[in-house]
């Protein structure tokens, strides 16, 4: 049966007073959180995960990420992975054959606390807490479709999760993968350098981040806001958080009703909210 391939990311080359051996195995923490990805497309990753702090994180060994190739799971001299829709229409459908073999490959090795998700449009949309809830998994599984979808069979069998990102159709789950890992894998402890700023980021406090400013001072004849200048730290977190409500507000009435339900009585939060910001009044001044 074949076995996963193990991605490493990448190693930044920067200047050092001590001599690093590049070629050396990158460490492999013990039980680091894995992501396993059945794919038709292998070498597309890590792809962008193998950069910046995801890259960083999976060369340090803090995360791990396998691959598994489907077309080894097909048999015969095609090796046909998919097949002609039953009942008629466009595109192909993966074969339950092939895709549970895979899935029973890839199962080896796990936890309880392991997902086995299918990304599709279809499915349960991804947000911030459950990427909070997959960062407390011992990894995930994760299956990459392509063409019209994968047979029901397999998916029913294998107790497989269906997970979207978002309402639109991308040609495959393989940049579907990528969100839900990178999203996953920057709330794991220590890929981040500075903690605080997965608490502070947009959705972690229920709503959308304020905007952010650095030098020069003034750009274009635009200038800062001057509280943000002003180095009182009460004054800072007052605005920021009445900048994160406007913004909230305007762009995301869901998540804004959802926030004032859960900050007590939403009648109440409203009155709270609109006495001490500018949502709606548009008087703010920056
Ligand atoms: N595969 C194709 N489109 C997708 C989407 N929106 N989310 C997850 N997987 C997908």
């Amino acid at each position: 049966m074949p076995s996963p391939t193990r991605s490493h990311g990448r190693l930044s080359i920067r200047e050092s007073h001590t001599p690093r051996d590049l070629m050396a195995e990158p460490p492999r923490q013990k039980d680091a959180w894995t992501a396993r990805v059945i794919t038709l497309f292998p070498e597309a990753f890590p792809g962008v995960l193998g950069h910046s702090l995801t890259g960083k994180a999976l060369a340090e060994g803090l995360w791990s990420l396998e691959t598994l190739q489907l077309r080894d799971f097909a048999t015969g001299k095609h090796r046909n992975v998919d097949d002609t829709p039953a009942g008629g229409g466009a595109g192909m459908v993966l074969r339950a054959d092939v895709v549970a073999r895979a899935l029973d490959a890839a199962r080896r090795g796990t936890t309880q606390n392991w997902p086995v998700i299918y990304l599709s449009p279809r499915g349960t949309p991804f947000d911030q807490a459950m990427a909070q809830r997959l960062a407390q998994t011992d990894g995930v599984t994760l299956l990459c479709g392509r063409f019209e979808g994968v047979d029901q069979r397999v998916l029913d069998a294998r107790d497989v999760i269906e997970v979207s990102i978002g309402d639109y159709v991308l040609s495959g789950g393989e940049i579907a993968a990528q969100a839900l890992i990178d999203a996953t894998v920057r709330l794991i402890p220590r890929v981040l350098g500075n903690a605080e700023s997965t608490v502070e980021e947009s959705f972690s406090t229920g709503l959308l981040e304020h905007p952010q400013y650095t030098r020069p001072t003034e750009w274009e004849g635009h200038v800062i806001p001057e509280v943000l200048l002003s180095g009182h730290h009460g004054k800072i977190a007052a605005w920021r958080k009445s900048r994160s409500e406007k913004l909230t507000q305007e762009r995301r009435p869901d998540l804004w009703r959802a926030y004032l339900e859960t900050d007590g009585d939403p009648v109440e939060g409203q009155e709270r909210s609109d006495a001490h910001t500018i949502a709606g009044k548009g008087e703010q001044k920056d």
